[in-house]
């Protein structure tokens, strides 16, 4: 899709995949942060007029209808919760989609005490420094903040903002990149373009990283963000990155998921599993070459199988409490992924009448049940391909 250039443009399939996991993501970190902590920040440097063209909402809305029930069901308890207001900033470099944002905003009803909302029209690269410096100088109640960066394209995101914002306790940031308009910057031959894109991946030869196979535009766009992972998963503890493609598996949109906290990093691969399909288009694991669907009620989990198999090949008494953590800390898949693998192994193996691929050990007095791999339960792994 070409960058709009209207105040409002149409609202498209990918749009409505990213507010899908928007959506559960905020209402899981809304939920369990208010309960823990004083004050959030929920950022939206991208944040557009708030409505498409359609009448949908967009991502600012979203947050603050999200923001709005979360609080209206603290304040409803008689809690002692020492939760005290969310302070939801939202900034756009364009004049007439930030005056369209307010005036919808203005619309929107009342709005609980505890919800504090700014709007700014300013370029992202210019506020989100206010944002680090406000935290850094109050480091110590460390504020958690959530920051979704959503731009058209490739474009005024520094890196260098980004591993600041990063070093700080309780941060993660959701990043988008529409695919067609990040070739669009590569190929810029304009000086400011390309001086942009330097600061983005934080390099001063970004096309050495492109390659000279200058005829394969996929293979340099996957080099490009295959590097940009590197980059953040330098400067995140945890990180998820995947692509929204069309119905023929041509890429719509790459996304990034970094945050420091594997809470945060559970719960937001469960908004992602959880997102119910959204038209035709389908999410696909961009790591995995064959690129496989992901967030498919039933996946495939052939990959995790052999993530599984690899990892823990010939050790002796793996505590299966550490590989729940393993999988949920460092792939896609979730616990019940876990679960199903093994279960699936340990059914082969009670066919073939031997131990194939581990030996399973109960820790506990009581007997186990087939398909419990609890932390109670340890596998000791053969040696085999
Ligand atoms: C993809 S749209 C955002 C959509 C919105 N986040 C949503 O989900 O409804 C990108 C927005 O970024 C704005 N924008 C483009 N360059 C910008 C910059 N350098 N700083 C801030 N906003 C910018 C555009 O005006 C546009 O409204």
């Amino acid at each position: 899709m070409a960058t709009p250039t209207s105040t409002e443009w149409e609202y498209t399939q990918h749009t409505g995949a990213k507010h899908a996991i928007l959506e559960r993501y905020l209402k899981a970190w809304f939920g369990i942060l208010t309960h823990s902590h004083k004050n959030l920040i929920y950022y939206d440097g991208f944040c557009g007029p708030g409505k498409y063209k359609g009448g949908q909402i967009g991502s600012p809305l979203l947050a603050l209808r999200i923001a709005r029930e979360q609080v209206l069901r603290i304040t409803s308890k008689q809690s002692d919760s020492k939760f005290e207001k969310i302070h939801l900033r939202f900034s756009d470099n364009n004049d007439d989609r930030i005056k369209q944002l307010e005036s919808h905003l203005q619309t929107e009803g009342s709005i609980p005490e505890k919800i504090e909302y700014r709007v700014a029209n300013i370029n992202f690269s210019s506020y989100f420094p206010k944002i680090i410096n406000h935290l850094e100088v109050n480091k110590g109640t460390k504020i958690p903040c959530f920051a979704f960066i959503d731009p058209f394209g490739f474009f005024d995101v520094p890196f260098d903002q980004i591993q600041r914002f990063l070093s700080l306790d309780s941060t993660e940031i959701f990043l988008f990149f529409a695919s067609d308009s990040l070739n669009r910057f590569l190929e810029s031959k304009q000086d400011f373009t390309k001086e942009q894109v330097r600061k983005t991946l934080d390099t001063d030869n970004y096309e050495d990283i492109l390659g000279s196979d200058e005829n394969s535009q996929i293979k340099r766009k996957e080099r490009i963000k295959n590097y940009y992972q590197k980059r953040l998963s330098e400067v995140a503890n945890f990180l998820t990155k995947f692509s929204i493609c069309d119905h023929h598996k041509k890429e719509i949109a790459t996304l990034f998921f970094a945050t420091n906290h594997p809470r945060g990093f559970v719960k937001m691969k469960e908004a992602m599993w959880g997102v119910d399909k959204v038209g035709d288009f389908r999410f696909v694991d961009s790591v995995d070459e064959n690129q496989i669907d992901i967030f498919e009620p039933n996946p495939d989990l052939t990959p995790l199988k052999k993530i599984l198999l690899t990892k823990y090949r010939g050790l002796q008494n793996i505590n299966c409490s550490e590989i729940r953590r393993y999988v949920e800390e460092s792939s896609i898949y979730l616990d019940k992924h876990k679960r199903a693998v093994l279960s699936d192994l340990e059914d082969e193996q009670e066919q073939l009448g031997f131990d194939k691929y581990f030996q399973i050990y109960n820790l506990s007095e009581r007997k186990r049940s087939k398909h419990t791999f609890s932390p109670n339960v340890e596998l000791s792994f053969r040696d085999v391909e």
